[in-house]
């Protein structure tokens, strides 16, 4: 059945890559996935995972046979026609999003060539319309992902949606792709090209305004004693509203949200339009983070020589994806007001250990709450909800818990001890056991 299926080609194998690649070939695909590092393709081909995100290390290793890691062009280009471009597209010094490596990849392909480009990066609209001015008779398709890291395997497997966007002259190519992913069996929208990029940003412009309404909700909650995680659910229950993403917090971080809305941003202003609402949605959720600091010194007044626990590096849980974690910005700015701090994280931490300078790595939750005058819960892993604060708060100097997810049982550490802060909880913040 194999035989008959046809090969893919991706082209960069990060997240998004990777898990393209592997999902891909576990619907039966021969798959040829090339990178540029050849430090990653050399591991990846040891059979070594060079991301976390679960359920991707089986998928790789019960699908080994039918991927092929390389750093080669050329062996991508004779082992596929059709080609995931899945390179990294950061945000440059002004904003926008960098299109360099798309660029190279472009460059890379010969001239006359009857591949389909297939855009899974996410890019600005209008990059496809320059692409192909610049490539003419190359057969382009932006088929934009939506996969979340963390359940990124469950999400490509069981898509809501796939988009598939294609211009007039490419309609075949469109459809190569619609085929790809009939089996998923989400719905498959078809779209022009400039409406396909949009369709991306614009989703993911969306998301970021929502968790920045609900955590401007959650302070005005802190202001009138009402509670951000009962007005959530409250708004949730009305269809449409929707109960995602209304979660209050310290705010977005990753390698999508903020590179995205900025370069939604930047794209509307380069053309002359003023996107007001995204530059608040990004002020937000900046401050959001600095708020941390104000809660811990309300307690514990200057935060010089205080030594500060952050538990959680990741800019979610089940990642160990760092990249624009709001815990880069947190540990920058307690270390600001002469703070120590100490940090632990169950799988980012090695990555994390070079991003954030003198922070002291800890090697369990335990191990950082000891001595620690308050704990800063940042990312949401099971095991911090599932620790025993109540023997951790032994250790430590003050039993302080800033909740930056609202994701701990606030009476229960309230119970064992605990002062609690939550963002925009109504729980008494003071403990109702006597420990010293
Ligand atoms: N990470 C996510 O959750 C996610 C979700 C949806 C969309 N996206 C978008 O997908 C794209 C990729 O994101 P990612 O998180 O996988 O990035 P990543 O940085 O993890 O991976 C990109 C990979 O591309 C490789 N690369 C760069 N230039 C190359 C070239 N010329 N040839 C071959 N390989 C090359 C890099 O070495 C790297 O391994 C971005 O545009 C991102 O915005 C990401």
């Amino acid at each position: 059945m194999s035989e008959q299926l046809q090969p893919v080609g991706v082209i960069g194998v990060g997240w998004v890559g990777l898990v393209t690649a592997a999902c891909f070939a576990e619907l039966g695909h021969q798959v040829v996935a090339r990178d540029i590092l050849s430090e990653k393709v050399e591991a990846l081909s040891r059979g070594e995972v060079t991301i976390h995100e679960p359920g991707l290390e089986d998928l790789l290793r019960r699908n080994a046979e039918r991927i092929t890691f390389t750093t080669e062009m050329n062996e991508l280009l004779e082992g596929a026609r059709l080609l995931f471009v899945c390179v990294d597209t950061p945000p440059t010094y002004s904003g926008d999003a960098d299109l360099s490596r798309v660029r190279a990849v472009v460059q890379e392909l010969p001239e006359g060539s009857d591949h389909v480009l297939i855009m899974k990066s996410t890019v600005p609209a209008g990059t496809g319309e320059s692409i192909r001015r610049d490539m003419p008779g190359l057969a382009y398709v932006s088929c934009p992902e939506f996969l979340k890291e963390g359940t990124a395997v469950e999400d490509f497997m069981h898509p809501d949606r796939v988009v598939v966007g294609s211009d007039p002259g490419d309609e075949g190519a469109a459809e190569a792709v619609e085929e790809l992913y009939k089996p998923l069996g989400g719905e498959i929208l078809r779209t022009d090209v400039a409406s396909a990029e949009m369709i991306k940003l614009a989703s993911n412009a969306f998301l970021a305004t929502k968790i920045s309404f609900i955590n401007e909700i959650a302070n005005v909650c802190e202001e009138v004693g009402a509670d951000v995680g009962q007005v959530a659910q409250g708004m949730g229950l009305d269809s449409r509203i929707g109960s995602s993403f209304l979660r209050a917090g310290i705010g977005y971080g990753g390698s999508c949200f903020p590179k995205d809305v900025s370069a939604l941003k930047m794209l509307a202003g380069n053309t002359g339009y003023h996107f007001q609402l995204l530059t608040a949605v990004i002020e937000v959720n900046e401050l959001q983070k600095r708020r941390v600091v104000g809660k811990l010194e309300k307690h514990l007044g200057s935060l010089i020589g205080k030594r500060i626990a952050l538990l959680g590096l990741a800019f979610k849980p089940d990642t160990d994806d760092m990249r624009e974690a709001s815990s880069l910005v947190l540990a920058a700015r307690l270390q600001g007001e002469g703070a120590e701090v100490v940090a632990y994280d169950p799988v980012a931490a090695e990555r994390a250990a070079g991003m954030l300078g003198s922070v002291e790595m800890a090697n369990s939750a335990i191990e950082a709450l000891d001595g620690a005058d308050a704990a800063v819960l940042v990312t949401e892993w099971r095991e911090f909800a599932d620790l025993d604060w109540a023997a951790a708060g032994e250790r430590m100097i003050r039993r302080l818990v800033v909740d930056g997810r609202n994701f701990l049982d606030p009476e229960a550490l309230t119970g064992a001890g605990f002062e609690y802060e939550g963002i925009g909880r109504t729980v008494t913040s003071q403990p109702t056991a006597n420990a010293s």
